[in-house]
């Protein structure tokens, strides 16, 4: 990846992230899905999906969020955008607590942060003219605008995404997956929205359509002034994107640091097997490849004290008893290990 990604320079320091103002802010949050059971299907137990999650991000950065399948790392974009109700917790958008938006307001917000999804091939309905799946959701909001100004629009953005003018009369089902995710993106853009959320939005397309999706993933970040939270398990590609990483373990975020510092001095045992199984392409290089033992444990029946200590190569008796904090150890790099200080 590194060798076929030309991306611009993404280096904008943690120091940075200090200075500009925060666009999303979320404290606590915890999203846990109900388990039913039984003659009378009642809840009998709780995925705790995403458990205690703390971050911020900031106007026109990136954070990239990286874990394993099933740590959650869709629950809480989803979460984020109000797709799903948290069970606990605040989400500050903007300045404004978005956390119990309902009905109009939250239609009205809606608008200011979108999701680019995983999947192309089922993200967009297969069988409606691409011109129609961007100016719906313009023309839902703007309902009084013009037809013929949405339709200039709605090129403009298609042009903008690398599609042409004669994409508007063509269906979705006649575009490959990287044109498709295009056309998501473009949708995602329609109504200028302040923060993008971007569900794994490569891991669904061939390698060779990957970088050129970033990078106009990228190109677009400046030129319509977007923040993102890019979610993703493959580090090399998070580590192109992002200007701070977000590591996440069975519902929990372990370390958050700026990529340098997550790359180059990872501090929570997990963050390290992560890196150590990244392909170093400079055999002088080369590092110990520091492998996991044991599966992820369920959700539903989460470890007690550190979520990690089951299969962490350095847990001592007392991570199984007290649940780590995640606390700033130097500035701007948190960590949650009672080992790290
Ligand atoms: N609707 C649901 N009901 C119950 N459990 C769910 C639901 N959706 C997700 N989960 C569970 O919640 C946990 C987190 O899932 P989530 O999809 O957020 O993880 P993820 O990090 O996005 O995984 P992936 O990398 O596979 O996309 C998993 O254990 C998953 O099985
Ligand atoms: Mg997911």
């Amino acid at each position: 990846m590194n060798n076929i990604i030309d991306l611009k320079n993404k280096d904008k320091a943690a120091s940075s992230h200090t200075k500009k103002e925060t666009l999303l802010e979320v404290i606590n949050l915890k999203t846990h899905y109900p388990i039913k059971g039984g003659f009378f299907r009642r809840t009998i137990s709780h995925v705790k999906a995403v458990d205690n999650v703390s971050f911020s991000v900031k106007k026109g950065e990136t954070l990239g969020l990286v874990g394993e399948s099933g740590c959650g790392k869709s629950t809480a974009g989803r979460t984020i955008l109000k797709l799903l109700n948290p069970t606990a917790g605040k989400i500050m958008f903007d300045g404004e607590d978005i956390t119990n938006l309902r009905g109009s307001k939250l239609r009205q917000r809606r608008k200011d942060f979108q999701m680019v999804f995983q999947d192309p091939y089922a993200s967009l309905n297969p069988m409606q003219m691409v011109g129609d799946i961007i100016t719906e959701p313009i023309h839902n909001y703007y309902p009084k605008k013009k037809s013929r100004e949405i339709k200039q629009e709605v090129l403009e953005l298609l042009n903008r995404v690398g599609l042409p003018d004669d994409a508007y009369y063509k269906y979705a089902h006649e575009f490959s997956g990287g044109q498709r995710q295009r056309i998501g993106i473009a949708r995602a853009l329609a109504l200028k929205p302040k923060l993008i959320i971007a569900d794994e939005p490569v891991s669904a397309l061939d390698v060779s359509v990957q970088s050129q999706v970033l990078n106009l993933l990228n190109e677009l970040q400046d030129d319509f002034d977007l923040t993102y939270l890019f979610i993703a398990h493959d580090l090399s590609v998070v580590k192109h994107m992002s200007d701070r990483i977000g590591i996440m373990y069975l519902g929990h975020i372990v370390e958050i640091a700026d990529k340098h510092s997550i790359y180059k001095e990872p501090l929570h045992p997990y963050t390290q097997a992560l890196i150590s199984a990244v392909p170093e392409p400079d055999p002088k290089r080369k590092k110990q490849r520091i492998v996991l033992q044991g599966d992820v444990p369920s959700p539903e029946n989460p470890p007690s004290g550190c979520p990690f200590h089951t299969r962490c190569p350095m847990a001592v008796d007392k991570c199984s008893t007290i649940t780590p904090e995640l606390k700033e150890v130097k500035p701007g790099h948190h960590a949650a290990c009672i080992l790290v200080d």
